[in-house]
C-alpha cells in the first residue's frame, strides 16, 4: 500500500501527477464533490495546526467526504501502543494524516495501519507543504522549472529537507542559504544530504546576499521549530539561534533589486525569519502559497485513494 511519508519513493511522474490532479481539481472544483463521498479520514495531531488542519478538513469536505480531528493528548494515543491505537483508527477511517514530534512514529502508523498514512509534518520532513511549495512555483513561473531558481533561506529543518528531495526529482534548480554551522540535529537526513553532496542541482550556499542574485524564488522558514519557539526552556538557545540567523532575514536589503518571488510556509513570525514589510511586499506570493494547501491536498487525496482502490 502506498503512503506519504517523505517522497522518496515517489517518481517524478507521480509527483507531476499529484500537481497535475491538483491543478485540475483547483480549476473544477465543482467536478470533484463527490470524489470521495463516504470516505473519512483521521487527522491525528501532536503538535500545532492551522494550514495543515483546515486544508485537510476542508479538502475532504469539498470532495464529498469527512475529516475527524484527533489531538494526541486528549486520545488513548497518550496511553496505550501505537500500533494497536492505529490499527483501530484504520478499521474506521479510508486514510490517516499524522503531524507528529517524531518520524519514528510515523513510520510505527504506516506499518500498523491498514489504510494510506500521510505525512502532515514530523521533525524531519513536510512532504505536503512541499507538494504545494511546487504547485505554486509552477502557477508563478514563467517557462520550464528548470529554469527557475529556487533559493531556500534560513536553517536546515524538515521544510528544506522536503523542498531538497522534491527539486532533486523533478529537475527544479534549489540553493539552500544556510549557515555553515547549522547542525540542527534531530532534521538531519542522510538522503538529504547525500543529495546536496552529489545532485547538480542542489546546492549549498551559505553566503545569503549572494545566493539570492539570481533567484527567481527566495523561500523562508522559521528559524525555530513550532513546538520549540514560545517553549521557555528553549529560550537561551533560542536567542542564540536568532543571533545566529539575523544575517539570514528576509528583508528589504537582502532583496533590494532582486526580481523574485517571495515565499513563505507560514506561520509566519515576522521580525525573526522576514521582516513585517516583505511580507506583504509586491513580490510576496505567501497566501497564494497557503491557499495552495488546500488545492494540493486534493490533488494528493485523489492520488492517494486510487493507489488504494478505495476509489
Ligand atoms: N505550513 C504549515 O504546515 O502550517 P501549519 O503548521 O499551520 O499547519
Amino acid at each position: 500500500m502506498r503512503h506519504l511519508p517523505n517522497l522518496k519513493d515517489l517518481t517524478a511522474t507521480e509527483i507531476r501527477d499529484i500537481l497535475g490532479r491538483a491543478a485540475v481539481i483547483k480549476d473544477r472544483p465543482e467536478d470533484f464533490r463527490s470524489l470521495l463521498a463516504a470516505q473519512s479520514l483521521a487527522m491525528l495531531f501532536q503538535k500545532t495546526s492551522t494550514r495543515t488542519r483546515v486544508s485537510f478538513e476542508v479538502a475532504m469536505t469539498e470532495l464529498g467526504g469527512h475529516a475527524i480531528y484527533v489531538d494526541w493528548t486528549t486520545s488513548n494515543f497518550v496511553l496505550s501502543g501505537i500500533d494497536y491505537e492505529t490499527e483501530y483508527l484504520s478499521r474506521n477511517v479510508s486514510c490517516i494524516m499524522a503531524r507528529l514530534m517524531h518520524h519514528e512514529d510515523l513510520q510505527t502508523i504506516t506499518d500498523s495501519s491498514l489504510v494510506p498514512v500521510i505525512n502532515g509534518c514530523d521533525e524531519k520532513f513536510h512532504p505536503c507543504q512541499a507538494l504545494t511549495d511546487l504547485l505554486t512555483v509552477t502557477e508563478h513561473h514563467q517557462g520550464d522549472l528548470d529554469d527557475a531558481h529556487i533559493v531556500y533561506v534560513g536553517v536546515q529543518n524538515n521544510v528544506s529537507n522536503s523542498l531538497v528531495i522534491i527539486c532533486d526529482k523533478l529537475g527544479v534548480p534549489l540553493t539552500l542559504a544556510t549557515p555553515d554551522s547549522d547542525d540542527n540535529g534531530e532534521s538531519l537526513d542522510a538522503d538529504v544530504q547525500e543529495i546536496v553532496r552529489s545532485s547538480g542541482i542542489i546546492n549549498h550556499n551559505p553566503d545569503p546576499s549572494a545566493a539570492v542574485k539570481d533567484a527567481s524564488f527566495v523561500y523562508t522558514d522559521t528559524w525555530v521549530d513550532m513546538q520549540y519557539f514560545n517553549n521557555p526552556d528553549f529560550a537561551d538557545e533560542k536567542e542564540a539561534r536568532v543571533q545566529q540567523m539575523l544575517p539570514y532575514q528576509i528583508n528589504e536589503k537582502l532583496l533590494d533589486g532582486i526580481d523574485c518571488k517571495v515565499m513563505h510556509d507560514m506561520p509566519i513570525h515576522d521580525g525573526y525569519e522576514i521582516s513585517t514589510s516583505m511580507v506583504r511586499d509586491p513580490r510576496s506570493i505567501i497566501f497564494d502559497q497557503a491557499e495552495n494547501r488546500l488545492h494540493a491536498q486534493k490533488g494528493l487525496l485523489w492520488w492517494l485513494y486510487e493507489q488504494a482502490g478505495t476509489i
